[in-house]
């Protein structure tokens, strides 16, 4: 007998998808444990934490977690809980430190995470205590670009699978250089908004024009950006909309000269963008081939479960409550004038006060809003744009679907979600074999 799923929230031959997802607190603390505490989760950057006992600290879910390179620079990512009573044992954002003190009854941890000093060990534990045992909580950590990815489930795949063919898509932004990239940030704010809205809208390109129309119109009289209009979106043959592995995913087919940059690029500074697409364009085509690196660029996309429009993070807070963290990130061998520009420009379009920040979050907080309705969840969204209009591609891995402007991403992402939510372990969770061809010799690591 087939068991009956517990969680059938989209409805694939409609679109309908079920309004209490986003608000019910049974729901949320389910997905704390099969969601945030299985998949590999986004964690921070490696140029966050340089050098030997750095430390930055971020989040996996909800759990506080402590990003360090211990004194052999391996990278560890541990529960920020004291495993005596479970007290913080870090307090602070970022740093550098060999040891790290709990502020209850200061048992002393190593940057390893290693348990190493206990006050009064000998005479209060009478020297019984097993030290070996009572480390800091280690997740499973990897990196692909740089990027610090972890994972509580130690039944989860290598994150190269998790990541799959994703990746070949991923390398357009992540992995161009030889010198690799660097991070900063992040900026942090909250957002009474359910975390999956943000991350469903970032294969949402049907807003854009709408949305985002008053910002358009700014960047086009002040920046002299090239306006975006619905037509321009709806013919587009030129744009793609897919979904890998469980990753949302757009990307462009451009020319060589084309800039591989959206945000931060203006009329004033085109030029220095044009030079240095010119001028990388050598070393991106032995790293990516030559299709990736000479034809493709990479739009918005999200990671499944949670980064939103590239390296930033949409953490839960409750069902109705959403931390970001958004983060810069260029390559390290850029010259200045290009860092400035997108440092400038990806904080002024999205971040805090980015104008289209702004405007997305007031639709995610009315949407989020619409769901705490018992009348309103009578009427499911409707998700209904492009079904059936989607499917393989001769050229680029996924399920990719016809129009650029489609709504199959976000069925496919509540589908993952239902995969998740349904699976007892990562046995039951699907994984797409790589096939992608990695062209050039850029690799996870290098
Ligand atoms: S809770 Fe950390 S030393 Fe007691
Ligand atoms: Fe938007």
């Amino acid at each position: 007998m087939v068991a009956t799923k517990k969680y059938d929230v989209i409805d694939q031959s409609t679109g309908a998808l079920d309004r209490s997802i986003f608000i019910d607190e049974a729901v949320y603390q389910e997905e704390l444990e099969k969601i945030f505490g299985r998949a590999w989760l986004m964690i921070g950057h490696e140029s966050l934490v340089p050098n030997t006992n750095d430390f930055f600290h971020t989040y996996m879910g909800e759990d506080p977690v402590i990003l360090t390179r211990d004194n052999n620079g391996e990278l560890h990512a541990m529960l920020n809980m004291c495993r005596h009573r479970g007290n913080r044992i870090i307090r602070a954002d970022d740093g550098n430190a060999k040891n790290f003190m709990c502020t209850y009854h200061g048992w002393t941890f190593s940057s390893d995470g290693s348990l190493e000093h206990v006050p009064g060990e000998e005479r209060v534990y009478f020297n019984e205590l097993n030290k070996s045992e009572l480390g800091l909580v280690q997740a499973r950590v990897d990196t692909y670009a740089g990027i610090v990815f972890a994972t509580w489930d130690h039944e989860a795949p290598t994150l190269e699978e998790y990541l799959g063919d994703a990746r070949w898509y991923l390398d357009l932004s992540f992995n161009r250089r030889d010198g690799g990239q660097q991070a900063l940030g992040p900026l942090k704010w909250m957002e009474p908004v359910n975390w999956k809205t943000p991350v469903d809208n970032c294969s949402d390109n049907y807003h854009v024009p709408v949305s985002h129309l008053s910002s358009i119109l700014a960047d086009e009289k002040v920046w002299g950006v090239p306006k975006r209009t619905a037509e321009s979106q709806f013919n587009t043959e030129d744009r793609k909309h897919l979904f890998v592995n469980g990753h949302s995913l757009t990307i462009g087919e451009v020319s060589p000269e084309q800039p591989r940059y959206g945000h931060g690029v203006v009329e004033d500074n085109r030029h220095h963008f044009v030079k240095y697409q010119k001028d990388t364009l050598p070393e991106v085509e032995k790293r990516l081939g030559s299709k990736r690196a000479r034809g493709l660029l990479l739009g918005n996309h999200s990671l499944f479960p949670n980064t939103v429009l590239g390296f930033r993070l949409a953490l839960p807070r409750g069902p109705l409550m959403t931390e970001f963290w958004h983060f810069v990130l260029y390559d390290k061998d850029a010259p200045p004038e290009i860092k400035d520009a997108l440092r400038w420009g990806l904080t002024g379009h999205n971040g805090a006060a980015g104008s289209f920040e702004q405007d997305d979050i007031d639709n995610w907080r009315s949407v989020t809003e619409a769901s705490k309705s018992p009348i309103a969840r009578r009427y499911n969204q409707k998700l209904v744009m492009g079904i059936g209009h989607s499917g393989p591609h001769e050229e680029y891995p996924g399920d990719v679907a016809t129009r650029y402007i489609s709504e199959s991403n976000q069925r496919n992402f509540y589908n993952r979600w239902e995969e998740f939510m349904n699976a007892e372990s990562w046995a039951d969770i699907p994984i797409d074999p790589i096939t992608a061809d990695f062209d050039g010799t850029a690799t996870m690591k290098d």
